[in-house]
């Protein structure tokens, strides 16, 4: 499905999360501890990777199962600098301990093994190494998660149609979204995991969440 809408992804990101996508990514990198290894789980298009690689991390690896999304990274100025690597989340293949930071931005919420992805995730973390996942979710309160609710059904496949995207990918992000579990569900997964110093913060009223653990 990604690699299907690759080529808009990244404008209907903006668009849909009126701009507010750039401001929760930059907020999650504002949680990684400066250079070191980065890899980017569910990397797509390469938003956090090549903001990572720019702030000066080394090596900054992209891994992600849809060659196509990979692909649009690579054509991006500053592309050239990561490494890419095609692979599943729940199989990361790489050898333990060996990166300082795992990043996953509205990646690990497509998973199909949460719990596994999560523990591939703490597995090649460094000891004192940091995971940092930000995630779209739905807002604490009723009144807030009815209208955001609305906007997801109704809004998002409207405008994602408008830009000529397939509607059936756009029907899939609320359902997606309300299968994930509630942030403190998913912080017990990253404890379960074998993260510690687990802790979340809701941005924008809500509407997505940036969880970090450390290994
Ligand atoms: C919504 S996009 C997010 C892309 C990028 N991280 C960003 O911040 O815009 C989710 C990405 O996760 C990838 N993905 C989903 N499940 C995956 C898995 N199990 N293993 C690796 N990548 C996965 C998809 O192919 C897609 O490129």
């Amino acid at each position: 499905m990604f690699d299907g809408i690759a080529r808009r992804y990244d404008v209907l990101n903006r668009v849909l999360s009126f701009g507010q996508d750039v401001s929760w990514r930059r907020r999650a990198l504002g949680r990684l501890v400066p250079g070191g290894s980065v890899l980017d789980v569910g990397a797509g298009t390469g938003d956090l990777a090549l903001a990572a690689s720019a702030a000066g991390a080394r090596p900054v690896v992209a891994l992600d199962l849809a060659g196509g999304m990979l692909e649009r990274a690579r054509r991006r100025p500053g592309g050239e600098r990561l490494e890419y690597v095609i692979a599943s989340a729940e199989a990361l293949p790489f050898a333990d301990a060996i990166f300082d930071a795992v990043v996953a931005g509205f990646a690990v919420r497509n998973f199909g093994d949460l719990a596994r992805g999560a523990s591939e995730m703490r597995r090649v973390l460094r000891p004192g190494g940091r995971a940092v996942i930000v995630e779209l979710s739905l807002p604490a309160n009723r009144l807030v998660r009815g209208v955001h609710l609305v906007y997801l059904h109704l809004g998002a496949p409207l405008i994602a149609r408008a830009f000529g995207s397939t509607p059936e990918a756009y029907r899939y992000l609320p359902a997606s979204i309300e299968r994930f579990p509630e942030p403190e569900q998913f912080a017990r997964v990253l404890r379960d995991a074998g993260f510690a110093r687990v802790r979340f913060e809701r941005l924008t009223f809500g509407v997505a969440t940036i969880h970090v653990g450390e290994a």
